[in-house]
């Protein structure tokens, strides 16, 4: 049996009014629970959608709520989308206390995003990255603040299929292509990111964290199988396979946003339990969780990525 790691509930009394998240993806899945809970505590969160229509028809049961949701456009795979994002949200607000950075696609088919990339490494790591690089000033301003960069336990490798970052050749234009080899691809980077920048910001009030949230029952699955095959047929499995609702997907994310504790970990990577894991202990998650990919701590491979990743979004290399 699998246990879910849940947040501690006096968590969700804490007073959010006045504090300005921005979930991404907030319109399904994690992404919409984590937003649900910030908004019944009185946040303002800026749900950043890729369709709109969809972001407000899915939060659109929170117009009552204690706080608000706004929700604006944001396409990870398009590079300007991502700065017209970043522009409208600092024409609306001037602070930002969190920012989770949560949408994601998975397995994919071969594809490009809006600039040429691999489209999972684009939308999952690329888009993200620029986003956050881009908001930095403003979450130092609003500090202490932190940032949530969700992951997945396939950076440690997912069905047999070790994970890798290949610098050299993110979009596989070399070796043949593999949708869950470029997943794992794109979820290394993000924990090796959120790691580096974590250092970069270390002692300015902003702290920063990557997550595995769970197996959750989403649409996450969409290039894999039918859905329903995960969300329906095998729900009965759940408490054996730790095959969850997006609610208790949500609570990594959540623990990480708002644990007073979780600060001194800065840079860690958060995880809840997974039957993927190798071993026994790390199977039941832990937050924090050191990473089984040895890759993850290697900072040499992460100021590499930092540079080849400001490279492709465009921004001027580091001094
Ligand atoms: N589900 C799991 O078991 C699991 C396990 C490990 C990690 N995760 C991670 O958890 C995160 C949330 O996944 P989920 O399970 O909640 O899946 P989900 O229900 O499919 O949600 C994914 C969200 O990402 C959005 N998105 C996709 N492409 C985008 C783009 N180009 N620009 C902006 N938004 C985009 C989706 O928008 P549309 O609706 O418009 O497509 C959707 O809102 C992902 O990062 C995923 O990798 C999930």
């Amino acid at each position: 049996m699998y246990k879910t790691l849940k947040c501690d509930p006096a968590l969700f009394e804490t007073e959010l009014a006045e504090r300005v998240y921005i979930v991404t993806g907030a319109n399904s899945g994690t992404g919409l629970a984590t937003t649900e809970q910030l908004v019944s505590q009185g946040a303002t969160v800026v749900a950043a959608c890729r369709r709109v229509a969809a972001g407000r028809e899915a939060t659109a049961h929170l117009a009552k709520a204690r706080g608000q949701v706004e929700v604006m456009e944001l396409d990870l795979g398009s590079l300007d989308s991502v700065r017209s994002f970043a522009e409208a949200f600092r024409a609306a607000h001037d602070r930002l206390d969190g920012l989770v950075n949560n949408a994601g696609v998975m397995n994919t088919p071969q594809g490009r995003t809006a600039d040429g990339f691999e489209m999972q490494f684009g939308v999952n790591h690329l888009g993200h990255f620029l986003l956050t690089e881009l908001l930095i000033d403003l979450l130092e301003a609003s500090a202490p603040s932190r940032v949530v960069c969700v992951s997945s336990v396939a950076h440690a490798g997912f069905r047999d299929k070790a994970a890798t970052l290949e610098l050299e050749d993110l979009d596989f234009e070399r070796r043949g292509y593999d949708g869950i080899l470029a997943y794992n691809q794109s979820k290394l980077a993000i924990v090796i990111y959120a790691r580096e920048l974590a250092r970069r910001l270390e002692g300015r009030g902003v702290s920063v964290f990557s997550t595995h949230p769970g197996w959750i029952r989403s649409n996450l699955v969409k290039h894999t199988a039918p859905t329903w095959v995960q969300n329906v047929l095998m729900r009965p499995l759940a408490p054996f396979i730790g095959l969850m609702s997006a609610e208790d997907g949500a609570q990594t994310q959540l623990h990480c946003l708002l644990d007073p504790d979780a600060p001194k970990h800065s840079g860690a990577y958060f995880s809840q339990n997974s039957i993927l894991y190798a071993t026994r202990a790390d199977k039941k998650g832990g937050w924090p969780l050191r990473s089984p990919n040895a890759l993850v701590y290697d900072d040499s491979l992460a100021a590499a990525l930092d540079a080849k990743s400001r490279a492709m979004v465009g921004l001027p290399a580091r001094p």
